[in-house]
């Protein structure tokens, strides 16, 4: 049967998004400010449990930024972040001239590893002669992190933390939402989020005080003249009043798209259980752990075999990973130090032939070339699973008869 392709997780629409642009349109709020920012913030507020503060921004990654600037992150400073995450958890800690010093995680929820986070507190210390500045643990693909253990080591040493729950929208530890246990929770509504704005994030701030300071640095840090009068360095985050109407007309059914992620996830479960070499990363079975399973992931036994592995690397990617608009430099060879297996590969490819969008685990940032120089705490955790780790599609527009096709399309793709 000839399918449409299957993508990892694309934008669904509620149909409400474009009453909420027409009347921006309408009453000429077409600025990044507005009706639509202040209500898509409201709404965002309360479905963080209606304590914290909102500030809608242009990005996630402007999010994290900002988080770190009223931190108090400057030149020569470092943070601690975890390094199985995406480039934008770090990236802007070297925007500031600081040094990102890298945490790997636990094997149970692949986020950062309480015990790795102690260690390397009391070694930057003994190294530096000062504390972190701030930490950084991320929810990579939706999975809560061990919060309450990160934070109690936060709170002990003193240093704020930064929740990248970028992937995390609508995950919940303990009943709270992702994002309201540290001083900061960064949220993204990038085209493949949970929900999204075309592009856009938010901050959750802990008070109307925070927020202000964020909004500050959000609109060039504008001082309080009739004239540009300008004392600190500003960035211009804010989220656009069109963007924004996006946002509200999505917030109506961010509680069915995060529903839908965990049905995905309960089918791969079910319908992968009895393939011999797949294992479906799941959450704890700790009931705490309510995660959004915003992209579903499986990884692969090194001993499986898959049609056409021996040819896994024979053709270089001429594309980045994510459609970044073709803005990419070819690269000098098809591998690297650190690559996925090559029955990852192959069943990507395999997945690919038929259709259906897949992607390795994100690279560790501690095995990118760009961060060599940066302090690392391993354990190995982040760099094996990037060898034997695949996202598969999730997301509102993903059918059940599609995860019945891609579980079909990767029995048929090992080798018998
Ligand atoms: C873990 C993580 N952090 C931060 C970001 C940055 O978000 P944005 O793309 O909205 O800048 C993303 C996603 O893109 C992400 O996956």
């Amino acid at each position: 049967m000839a399918k449409n392709r299957i993508y990892l997780c694309l934008a669904h629409m509620s149909g409400k998004e474009q009453q909420f642009i027409q009347e921006a349109f309408d009453t000429n709020w077409v600025v990044p400010l507005g009706p639509n920012v202040n209500a898509f913030e409201e709404d965002l507020k309360q479905f963080v449990g209606g304590e914290k503060e909102i500030v809608a921004l242009s990005a996630g990654t402007a999010a994290i930024h900002l988080a770190l600037i009223a931190s108090g992150v400057e030149a020569g400073d470092e943070v601690i972040v975890q390094s199985f995450t995406f480039c934008a958890s770090s990236h802007p800690i070297k925007y500031l001239g600081a040094t990102p010093v890298f945490v790997d995680s636990e094997a149970e929820t692949w986020n950062m590893d309480p015990l790795l986070l102690e260690e390397a507190i009391k070694d930057r210390i003994t190294k530096t002669g000062k504390k972190p500045k701030a930490i950084i643990p991320v929810y990579l693909y939706g999975m809560p992190a061990k919060i309450d253990e990160i934070m109690a080591i936060a709170n002990h040493y003193d240093i704020p933390v930064i929740e990248d729950a970028a992937e995390g929208f609508g995950s919940k530890y303990d009943g709270k939402v992702c994002g309201t246990f540290g001083k900061y929770g960064v949220l993204s509504f990038n085209g493949n989020k949970m929900i999204t704005t075309s592009g856009g994030g938010a901050l959750i701030c802990p008070d109307a005080e925070a927020k202000k300071e964020i909004m500050f640095y959000a609109t060039q840090a504008r001082e309080a003249y009739p004239y540009y009068q300008h004392e600190k360095i500003g960035y211009n985050y804010r989220l656009s009043n069109i963007c924004a109407g996006i946002g509200r007309g999505q917030m109506t059914v961010a509680a069915d798209h995060v529903a839908h992620h965990q049905h995905v996830q309960k089918m791969y479960e079910d319908l992968l259980a009895d393939v011999k070499g797949i294992i479906v990363h799941r959450q704890p079975a700790d009931q705490r752990f309510d995660g959004n399973f915003w992209l579903c992931t499986i990884t692969l036994d090194k001993s499986l075999r898959i049609i056409g592995q021996e040819n896994a690397y024979a053709e270089a990617v001429t594309g980045a990973v994510g459609g970044a608009a073709g803005v990419t430099h070819g690269g000098d060879s098809v591998h690297t130090d650190c690559e996925p297996n090559p029955n990852v590969e192959a069943l990507r490819l395999v997945l690919e032939k038929n259709g259906i969008e897949s992607r390795p685990l994100w690279k560790p940032m501690h095995k990118q070339p760009v961060y060599k120089d940066c302090p690392a705490y391993l354990n190995g955790v982040s760099e094996s699973l990037f060898k034997v780790g695949m996202c598969l599609p999730s997301g509102p527009c993903v059918t059940d008869e599609d995860v019945k096709y891609i579980v079909g399309c990767i029995k048929d793709a090992i080798a018998k």
